[in-house]
């Protein structure tokens, strides 16, 4: 049985006080008790975000980023212990947005897994292809190949307890979301590299009206959420889809 998950990316949103408000008026909602809530805000906001969770069953917080070497010269860097150290359970790892501006690999999200992994915090590792890879039909084949190389030596077992987000980058911020077609299929596609463990979860452009029907998919055992995670209101009805 996989516990359904719902992940906030608040990517570069919100200072310290928004935060604070966000979760003090989240955790005042009938939000039901069985779906995990993983929040992952900047750096800054790690440490609230911890404090004001700390206690609450299936609330938990993640960041968006981390280096794989243990400490050094890396200037504006993270590591691994630094996010164990702040109790973080999560961290997202090869978002497109890091792809895409920061020179992210499949290789360098393959050593950030492998850290993250033997620093026991759970990756949620980020997949999809562009527009022009759906268009050529591509799709599949990219999505196996980073696979392939993102988790290149890393056990079944631990691949059993990470995350896997299918994020086609056609449909992150851009309002248009893949269908629930489109996504079972390359979430099956994901499922036959993983195995039956393993949550995989769907973002781009999710929004409250598009929940129930990406849920029914049997293999979507969650979401990741950007521009719809920043208010709660449209949180928390993410969160308690019917
Ligand atoms: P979006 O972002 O929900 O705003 O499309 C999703 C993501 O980038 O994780």
């Amino acid at each position: 049985m996989r516990t359904p998950i719902i992940i906030a990316n608040w990517k570069m949103y919100k200072t310290i006080a928004e935060a604070e408000k966000f979760v003090t008026s989240l955790l005042q909602y009938d939000l039901l008790a069985e779906r995990e809530i993983v929040i992952c805000g900047s750096y800054t906001l790690l440490y609230t975000l911890q404090r004001s969770l700390c206690g609450y069953q299936n609330r938990e917080f993640g960041a968006q980023n981390v280096h794989w070497e243990a400490e050094g010269a890396f200037t504006g860097e993270v590591s691994v212990e630094m996010l164990r150290d702040l109790m973080c359970p999560y961290v997202i790892i090869g978002h497109s947005e890091r792809r895409q501006y920061f020179n992210e690999t499949d290789s360098t999200v393959n050593k950030k897994v492998q850290a993250a992994v033997s620093g026991k915090l759970t990756p949620i590792i980020c997949v999809g292809e562009s527009l022009e890879q759906r268009k050529s039909g591509d799709t599949l084949q990219h999505i196996q190949k980073q696979l392939a190389i993102g988790l290149k030596g890393i056990l079944p077992e631990e691949v059993d307890d990470l995350i896997i987000a299918y994020e086609p980058i056609w449909a992150i911020g851009t309002g248009e979301t893949a269908t629930a077609e489109q996504a079972q299929e390359v979430h099956t596609a994901i499922r036959n590299i993983v195995g039956e463990k393993t949550r995989i979860v769907y973002g781009g452009s999710v929004k409250p009206n598009t929940m129930s029907v990406l849920m029914k998919q049997p293999d979507i055992d969650g979401v990741l959420v950007g521009g719809a995670s920043l208010e709660v209101d449209s949180f928390v009805e993410i969160v308690n889809y019917i």
